[in-house]
């Protein structure tokens, strides 16, 4: 468990958030794709933790960043949360993106609220000298989080899409992750999204040849294997997010 202490907590889109908190040893802990089970005190009949990915991690300072959807009471409250606030969280969870080692060029491709898990993955590619492009989506314009950081990273495509064409291509990341992927090139594509959105590109992947992993969300009851609430069908059976995930190779996911 890590104790932790509110630095910034901002609204960065329309319903996120970004949460910088201070946990040293958290911070020095993390992998890409992993996540942190947080407490959010404040009604008592509400127990569970709150799974939440995060996108930077600062070992030399301590803190950890992380983006949320206010989308019920639990991240309501934290929204609410002010510089010097503490809590603690459980963490890290789960493994992260096992890229394979002689990846020389990758595609994410994260939806919505799912572009921490990738773009916390591209930095750490990006630093490594492995060629990054972006596939972006969201809802709407006020709801896109993330390109920016891609274009900062020096990601050769960032592609933007949104449900409506307020901002790239109007449509779902989908299409451009599809094109990207018919072009060729890629060694390795990671995803985080909707479930039908992270099937969609899992199928662009394999009809390209190409490994894909994609970060699932279930409820999740304990976090830490004790509960079975966070079950996902794969081609080797039901098998636990917060253990076995949340990233898995998207060819043996059965049911997003
Ligand atoms: C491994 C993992 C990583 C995640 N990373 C992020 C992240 O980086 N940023 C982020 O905003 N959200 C993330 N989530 C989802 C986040 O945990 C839920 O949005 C949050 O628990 C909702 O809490 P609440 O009390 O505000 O809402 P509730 O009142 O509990 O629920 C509101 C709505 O959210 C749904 N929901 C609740 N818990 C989950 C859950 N665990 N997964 C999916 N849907 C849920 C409910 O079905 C309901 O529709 C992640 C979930 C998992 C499992
Ligand atoms: S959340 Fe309890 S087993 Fe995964």
């Amino acid at each position: 468990m890590h104790d932790f202490e509110v630095v910034t907590n901002e609204k960065i889109a329309d319903g996120i958030f970004s949460l910088v908190i201070l946990a040293p040893r958290l911070a020095s802990a993390l992998k890409p794709g992993q996540f942190v089970n947080v407490r959010v005190p404040g009604d008592a009949s509400e127990l569970l933790r709150i799974p939440l990915s995060y996108v930077a991690a600062d070992p030399q300072v301590g803190t950890v960043e992380i983006w949320y959807a206010v989308v019920g009471n639990g991240t309501q409250r934290m929204s609410e949360w002010k510089p010097g606030f503490k809590s603690d969280l459980l963490g890290p969870g789960g493994h992260g993106w096992c890229v394979p080692e002689d990846a020389s060029r990758v595609l994410v491709v994260g939806g919505g609220i799912g572009v921490p898990p990738v773009l916390c993955l591209a930095r750490d590619l990006a630093a490594a000298g492995v060629a990054v492009d972006a596939c972006v989506g969201a809802a709407t314009a006020d709801k896109l989080v993330g390109v920016e950081d891609f274009e900062a990273l020096g990601c050769g495509t960032v592609r933007v899409a949104t449900d409506d064409g307020s901002a790239g291509s109007c449509g779902f990341c989908t299409d451009p992750a599809a094109e990207l992927l018919a072009a060729g090139g890629y060694d390795y594509v990671a995803t985080c999204g909707p479930g039908v959105m992270m099937s969609k590109v899992a199928q662009a992947a394999a009809d390209a040849g190409v490994y894909c992993e994609a970060s699932l969300e279930r409820m999740m009851s304990c976090g830490f294997g004790a509960c079975s609430t966070c079950n996902v069908e794969t081609t080797s059976g039901m098998q636990g997010a917060c253990m076995c995930g949340p990233v898995f190779d998207a060819s043996k996911v059965v049911v997003w």
